[in-house]
């Protein structure tokens, strides 16, 4: 390679033309996936206090939500849901008429192409807010491993098009798998969270989900963000027990862990840009301390070049806009 002044870096990014001709990483709308919250009731949609822009809805205006995904070719849109009733084994989130299962079918009603994810976890519907049920205070991996083959079964007979466990048991992708196959839905995709730290940039979706543990913490279930070996034993381990697709979480402080599993993996890599990672640049930008759009595109962009193939991110409909 020659050097200057034969060869001036400049001389690519002199005007925007040149840029984009030669921009290395790219994003489409249909790598992108879109966070909804849905609660009871009609004609609903409270803005959450934590998070500017991201909405509890109810199911008709989820509906709505999800039409404007499929206008924008989004990848598709994951449910979270608020129960009408919390207790301690989450019982609504393995009911037929719970919550994310009505939203299910209303929203594969109304937008039949577009694809629709359902959040597999116990943390939004236990009374306890912990990711499983608690057997002599702690969560019972293999009883709360059990109920996720059940609420995996139940959101596929609503027609989920894809089941995406989050609560970071061991075995669940294993259970899940054989729980579906057995009741004839072995067409429905697993996308586990395979590696997921115990991160503070959770905190917002804990308002917005209703799902703040009301006692400890999430550290003897999810991960030390210490630990990228762990991380990719973790994948390899949801890959062997069956996983469709791997999800990092939380993005922006795991870009190493997503390039070595985009590395060592061959699996489709998702990456979920939590709430606290949306909620950083919303606040500062607010406080005017960022430019909101410039900082969303950077990360988001990282995101892909560190080797995420999907995006998980509530700024999903923005980015699809100017795209
Ligand atoms: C819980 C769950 C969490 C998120 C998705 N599912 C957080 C937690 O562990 O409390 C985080 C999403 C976000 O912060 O946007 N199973
Ligand atoms: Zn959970």
């Amino acid at each position: 390679m020659s050097s200057f002044p034969i060869r001036r870096m400049r001389r690519l990014r002199r005007t925007p033309a040149l840029r984009r001709l030669v921009q290395e990483t790219h994003l489409v709308p249909s790598q992108l996936v879109w966070p909804l919250f849905v609660a009871h009731g009609e004609g609903v949609r409270r803005e959450v206090n934590l998070l500017p822009g991201v909405f509890q809805t109810s199911v008709d205006e989820a509906v709505q939500d999800a039409e404007r995904a499929r206008r924008l070719g989004l990848g598709g849109v994951i449910l979270f849901g608020l129960p009408a009733a919390k207790d301690g084994t989450g019982s609504e989130a393995h009911d037929e008429q719970g919550i994310v299962q009505q939203a299910i079918r209303a929203i594969k009603r109304a937008a039949p192409d577009l694809l629709v994810l359902g959040d597999v976890c116990l943390c939004e519907y236990t009374d306890h807010g912990h990711c499983g049920v608690i057997v002599d205070g702690e969560v019972d991996n293999d009883s709360t491993v059990y109920l996720l083959g059940k609420i995996a079964v139940i959101q596929a007979r609503a027609g989920v098009d894809v089941v995406a466990p989050s609560d970071m048991m061991d075995g669940r992708v294993a259970a899940i798998r054989k729980a579906l196959d057995a009741a004839g839905f072995a067409r429905v995709p697993i996308m586990s969270y395979a590696a997921k730290m115990a991160s503070a940039f959770y905190g917002p979706f804990r308002e917005a989900a209703g799902s703040t543990p009301q006692f400890g913490d999430r550290q003897a279930y999810q991960m030390q963000g210490t630990n990228a070996d762990e991380a990719m034993k973790e994948i390899r381990l949801d890959v062997e027990e069956g996983a469709d697709i791997v999800l990092v979480k939380p993005a922006l402080p795991c870009l190493d862990l997503i390039r070595r599993a985009k590395e060592e993996f061959g699996a489709p890599l998702a990456a979920f840009q939590v709430s606290g990672e949306y909620a950083m640049i919303k606040a500062a930008a607010a406080r005017g301390m960022v430019d909101e759009a410039t900082a969303m595109w950077e990360t988001v962009y990282a995101i892909r070049r560190a080797g995420a193939d999907i995006i998980l991110s509530y700024f999903a409909p923005t980015l699809a806009e100017s795209l």
